[in-house]
């Protein structure tokens, strides 16, 4: 088995700045951005790598192979072939690097959509997939790492990851709220408070310190890859955060871990604000008003979150929550 197995672009070298737009995949630079993460690309070569006992031999599906990196550290712990599937034209360019590299007889890369895509084995041992997204699910291609599980795991197969954890707690981030949010009460001495409303709502995806983190983390949901339902990841998870400290609360944070624990030797990584830099940093929720909080006090309440209607790979999340006597609901939206 050779080359890709269709094709029906325009071709990958004559694409425009609206050809991208279509295909933001397409472009080497979000591919750049990934493969320079250390901490996502190395704990998946680490999780191959270091286990190739259970790739020796076997079939691998690479769900979403983009420029061919997982495909390749498969190939180099065993596998008796690999399949990559793409829908972008990035797999232009992953089928060169195959070649370069020396898989041309053990990768096959397909282009396509994995939902209608025919793939030349059927049946495969193992999943491996980097399909996160911001706050773990905007953006994610989780429900077509699913169905591919649904449809080509052998029983018994391995999904590379198995685990994903989502994280919540509390921030003091009275200097950013400032700048992000009350900056609209106040431009050039006019009134733009009609955007605070709309910037509030709007989760933030930045870097946050540990220092800021007032309140213990609450693990919020749990997804088992090898069991969760496309159903399960619309979800209402309640949360309890205890304060560590007495400090003054602006946001939620969240964040997630992903573990490959179907490794002999685990490998595990977070996104959380106290480990390692990752692309995915963390996500800011603003409430409406700061809460004062006390050591051991706790804060109540529940997280939802909903793929949205008009677009599923957006995500409606409301976040309900009692500080004191008062309980509030902010609904957010990340699109
Ligand atoms: C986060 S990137 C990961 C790329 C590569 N596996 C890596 O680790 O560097 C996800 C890739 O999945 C592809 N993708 C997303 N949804 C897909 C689908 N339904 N079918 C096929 N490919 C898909 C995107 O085009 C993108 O290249």
């Amino acid at each position: 088995m050779d080359g890709i197995t269709s094709s029906n672009d325009p071709s990958s070298d004559s694409m425009t700045s609206r050809d991208y737009y279509a295909d933001s995949y397409a472009h080497f630079g979000i591919h750049e951005e990934m493969l320079k993460d250390s901490v996502r690309t190395g704990s998946y070569r680490a999780a191959i790598l270091d286990n190739g006992h259970l790739f020796k031999g076997k079939t691998v599906l690479d769900v979403g192979c983009g420029t061919g990196i997982l495909s390749m550290f498969a190939a180099k712990a065993g596998a008796a072939h690999v399949v990559g599937i793409d829908m972008s034209n990035i797999i232009d360019q992953a089928q060169r690097i195959i070649e370069i590299n020396g898989f041309k007889d053990t990768i096959t890369l397909v282009k396509g959509k994995l939902e209608e895509a025919e793939l030349p084995i059927i049946q495969f041992d193992i999943i491996i997939s980097e399909w996160m997204g911001y706050f773990l699910l905007y953006e994610s291609m989780l429900d077509t790492v699913l169905l591919a599980r649904d449809k080509y795991l052998k029983p018994g197969g391995c999904m590379f990851p198995d685990n994903a954890r989502m994280y919540l707690a509390a921030i003091e981030d009275q200097d950013y709220k400032e700048e992000k949010i009350n900056f609209w009460d106040n431009v050039y001495g006019f009134d733009y408070s009609c955007i605070k409303d709309i910037a509030l709502r709007e989760p933030l995806v930045d870097t946050v310190e540990l220092k800021a983190v007032v309140t213990d983390p609450y693990m919020l949901k749990h997804i088992n890859l090898l069991t969760a339902k496309k159903e399960d990841l619309a979800f209402t998870a309640p949360f309890t955060l205890t304060a560590t400290r007495n400090d003054y609360i602006h946001a939620f944070l969240a964040w997630f871990d992903i573990t490959f624990d179907c490794t002999h030797k685990k490998i595990q990584f977070s996104t959380g604000p106290h480990a390692q830099y990752t692309h995915w940093k963390q996500t800011v929720f603003y409430t409406p008003s700061t809460i004062t909080i006390s050591e051991g006090e706790k804060i109540t309440g529940t997280l939802s979150c909903v793929p949205n209607a008009r677009n599923n790979r957006d995500l409606d999340i409301g976040v309900e929550y009692t500080a004191g006597e008062k309980p509030t609901k902010v609904d957010y939206r990340m699109s």
